[in-house]
């Protein structure tokens, strides 16, 4: 028997690097943006704050099975309630796939800058993860097929990615889904898809539908603006979902999110002015800071990767404290392997205008200190 002189968390546990949110203030900035964490700049749908703001008894326990909020997801997508879950957030969902599915011994895989909530749901449920190359900061489904072992029980593919914007056309994740072993079980992440525009790219509901492998999830907190909420949903095949529901916590969505969730799901005009805004002022940034010498990686979501020189007073870290002073925040990412390159939200006219504005300054080696 051990006789550690304190309780020790399983061997995994202590290999996470926590997640480390994106920044909401500046020092010494009266009026700030923040672009660090790809909220909506349209806010939520008015009938989901209404929705939140018309529930009452707050004694009660909400309904454990999310039925109604369930039923309206279904409505619109055209799904089976019954293969459908939710959760606190699309995250919660990760983290439950990965603890009803992998285990000490077992292997995860994801791509090489993917969403780092993969790694965190691998290692914290006792598993090994695997890290698959990319090609061009794009997934590369060969890589991840050449990672495949007997070991692997999951593959995390978030399409679009965060914090790359790349995105994989819909017969490279088939071809992804026909070359793994039926065992393992292939998570779709689609937290952005409203947001994608090109005739390539499916979220891949019609592969959850046909396989008994395939999983994806949604969010409400991105283009439903409804992030502090946390309203997350994922499709299954029955066997999966049930799964999910026998390890997740009973009452794991509160009241007022999912009535909030009901109404903004029915609001599809809100969703689809967002949309709008998106197209044109992604277009727009992606161009004016082309412009200024920055790589701009091409992005199909609600936010860019902006690649900076590496030269002294043009790098990353600069950018980011001179647009901090400016009170423009917006995301390092360090902590997925880009330390030269700065993820930018889409944002409201005002902020996005300031930002080009900003890196201008920059560029020309304007400084506000
Ligand atoms: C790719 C991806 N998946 C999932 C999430 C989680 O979102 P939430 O837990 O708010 O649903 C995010 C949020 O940043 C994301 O970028």
């Amino acid at each position: 028997m051990s006789m550690s002189a304190r309780p020790e968390p399983r061997p995994g546990v202590m290999k996470i690097d926590a997640y480390v949110p994106g920044k909401s203030a500046a020092a010494g900035v009266a009026k700030v943006h923040k672009l660090s964490s790809n909220e909506t700049p349209l806010g939520p749908s008015p009938k989901a704050v209404e929705a939140v703001r018309n529930t009452d008894h707050l004694e009660l326990y909400p309904d454990g099975s999310a039925t109604r909020l369930r039923e309206a997801i279904a409505a619109k997508y055209g799904l089976d309630p019954s293969r459908i879950v939710c959760g606190a957030g699309s995250d919660e969902l990760l983290s439950l796939i990965a603890y009803a599915y992998v285990g000490p011994g077992d292997e995860g895989i994801f791509s090489q800058h993917g969403f780092l909530v993969y790694r965190i749901a691998i290692l914290a449920a006792g598993g090994t993860p695997v890290v698959a190359e990319e090609k061009n900061h794009r997934t590369d489904v060969d890589a991840i097929l050449a990672k495949v072992t007997e070991r692997t029980k999951i593959v995390f593919l978030a399409n679009p990615n965060n914090p790359t914007g790349t995105y994989i056309p819909f017969d490279e994740v088939k071809r992804l889904h026909a070359g793994l072993p039926s065992h393992v079980v292939l998570v779709l992440d689609a937290a952005y898809a409203e947001y994608v525009r090109r005739n390539d790219y499916e979220a891949g509901l019609e592969l959850v539908a046909t396989a008994e492998n395939v999983v994806m999830t949604r969010t409400f907190s991105k283009i439903y603006g409804l992030a502090s909420l946390r309203i997350g949903w994922m499709v299954a095949p029955a066997h999966i979902a049930e799964a999910v529901n026998r390890i997740r916590g009973p009452f794991n969505m509160n009241g007022p999110a999912m009535a909030a969730g009901i109404a903004a799901v029915q609001d599809e005009a809100h969703v689809a002015k967002a949309v709008e805004h998106n197209e044109q002022w992604l277009e727009w940034l992606t161009k004016e800071i082309g412009s200024l010498g920055l790589t701009v990686t091409p992005s199909v979501a609600n936010f860019l990767m902006i690649t900076f020189p590496d030269e002294p007073g043009r790098t990353a870290k600069d950018a980011d404290a001179f647009l901090s002073g400016r009170g423009l925040i917006l995301r390092r990412i360090d902590a997925y392997g880009l330390p030269h390159a700065l993820r930018l939200t889409v944002g409201g006219e005002e902020a996005n205008r300031l930002v080009v504005e900003a890196l201008r300054d920059f560029m020309k080696g304007g400084s506000d200190a």
